[in-house]
């Protein structure tokens, strides 16, 4: 496979996810552009997929950039549950520097960039512990790698907004300095009526920006969180169908029936994204059940028989919630389709429609795709299609970010010994 930091690139018979046959794909200053004579002309570097599975470019729609690769550094989580987890970061966060968090999550968004993901949305926690640290330290974060990742950057009030003094004004703050999506935590507050005003704020202050919003909803096993019904309400209310995202939203998976039914005919009619993040709530939910103990994830398969757009996260990456992870969408295919049953040949193509369109949907991304016009990003994986991908865990051949070859992956496994 041949190689190029031209601003003008052809890339040879793609066989691009979403497209029936495998196509020529023309790059220039850039973008996508028609394949024409003016094309042609101007000289251009060739590179040959060989009709493998391309993908323009892997999207992580919910990691938290602030908190990843601090596991060295602390205590251990001996409960595994999400209540310590977040109870350790306390201590850290106030100990976090802009260096310190620029280190990490660059770290990670090399990780993310060699396995083709280069849109990437992250939460960044917003309180009285860290101030706006976290958030200064990821729109330095932003501004260093804005030539590999395209980072949007959620205020993320984990700690709550009425029970946190203070966390109202640094979300406001937080908006001002350039967080580009208003976040929430609405279970953790004291009383279900503090959940609906930490709601009712979240809109406020994502219309006074005009800003999407995010949220981290029901991340419990306790089937009597019932915020995401108040979050789909009040999205219909504030006529911001499309615009609000829903991550992890585990107590839906503990509701009777009926009321999972009633919830999920909300969601759909405000249009929310929802967001599973498996490798972390594998890791967190079901910790005090007996056994049989919970799968710790949403109903997935309910979702998306709706209708309604369903991607997944890495979440977290040895953090105190979850100590693995290595910002890899086909690693957390692989568990996204264990942990929700996914596994007809219909199902895993939809799985693999959640780190490439679903979460360019929720990320809501107006130049993802490879038409003519859109971003130059490409991803080559050595895999005939996404079944294979998922399998054999593909390397990600060569990673294209605006026209330019960011990464070039190939494993070479060699067997001593053969059968006679
Ligand atoms: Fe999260």
């Amino acid at each position: 496979m041949s190689q190029s930091q031209s601003e003008n690139i052809i890339v040879r018979d793609a066989l691009v996810w979403g497209k029936a046959d495998p196509q020529d794909l023309a790059m220039q200053d850039g973008k996508y552009v028609q394949k024409d004579d003016a094309f042609l002309n101007a000289g251009f570097n060739e590179i040959e997929a060989s009709g493998k599975l391309c993908v323009p470019a892997f999207v992580d729609p919910h990691i938290h950039l602030d908190k990843v690769l601090i596991n060295e550094s602390v205590r251990v989580n001996e409960t595994g549950t999400l209540t310590e987890a977040i109870e350790i970061i306390w201590e850290r966060k106030k100990h976090y520097t802009v260096d310190d968090i620029v280190d990490r999550a660059g770290r990670v968004i090399m990780s993310a960039v060699s396995n083709g993901v280069t849109h990437i949305r992250t939460h960044v926690d917003v309180d009285n512990i860290g101030g706006l640290l976290p958030v200064q330290g990821l729109i330095e974060t932003r501004k260093k790698y804005a030539d590999i990742v395209d980072l949007q950057i959620v205020a993320f009030p984990q700690e709550g907004i009425l029970q946190n003094e203070g966390a109202a004004e640094l979300m406001k703050k937080a908006m001002e300095l350039g967080a580009d999506v208003v976040g929430g935590m609405p279970f953790n507050e004291k009383s279900l009526d503090d959940s609906a005003k930490h709601i009712e704020f979240a809109f406020n202050l994502a219309r006074e920006f005009d800003a999407d919003i995010d949220m981290h909803v029901d991340e419990t096993d306790d089937p009597t969180a019932k915020t995401l019904e108040i979050l789909a309400r009040q999205t219909i209310a504030n006529d911001c169908q499309g615009r609000v995202t829903a991550g992890h939203t585990c107590a839906l998976a503990g509701y009777t029936t009926d009321y999972a039914d009633e919830v999920i005919q909300l969601v759909k009619e405000a249009q929310i994204h929802m967001i599973t993040n498996p490798a972390t709530n594998l890791m967190l939910q079901g910790r005090l059940d007996e056994q049989p103990k919970r799968r710790g994830i949403t109903r997935v398969k309910e979702l998306m028989a709706e209708g309604i757009n369903v991607s997944f996260g890495q979440d977290c990456v040895k953090d105190t919630f979850y100590p693995f992870g290595r910002e890899d969408p086909l690693e957390i295919a692989f568990l996204t389709a264990h942990a929700a049953h996914l596994s007809q040949p219909d199902e895993i193509n939809q799985v693999f429609d959640m780190p490439t369109h679903n979460a360019a949907r929720v990320m809501r991304l107006k130049n993802y795709g490879t038409e003519p016009g859109c971003q130059a990003d490409l991803v080559i994986l050595d895999a005939a299609n996404p079944a294979e991908a998922i399998t054999k865990q593909a390397d990600k051949n060569i990673v294209i970010k605006r026209g330019n070859i960011i990464a070039e992956m190939e494993t070479h496994r060699k067997i001593l010994w053969s059968p006679k």
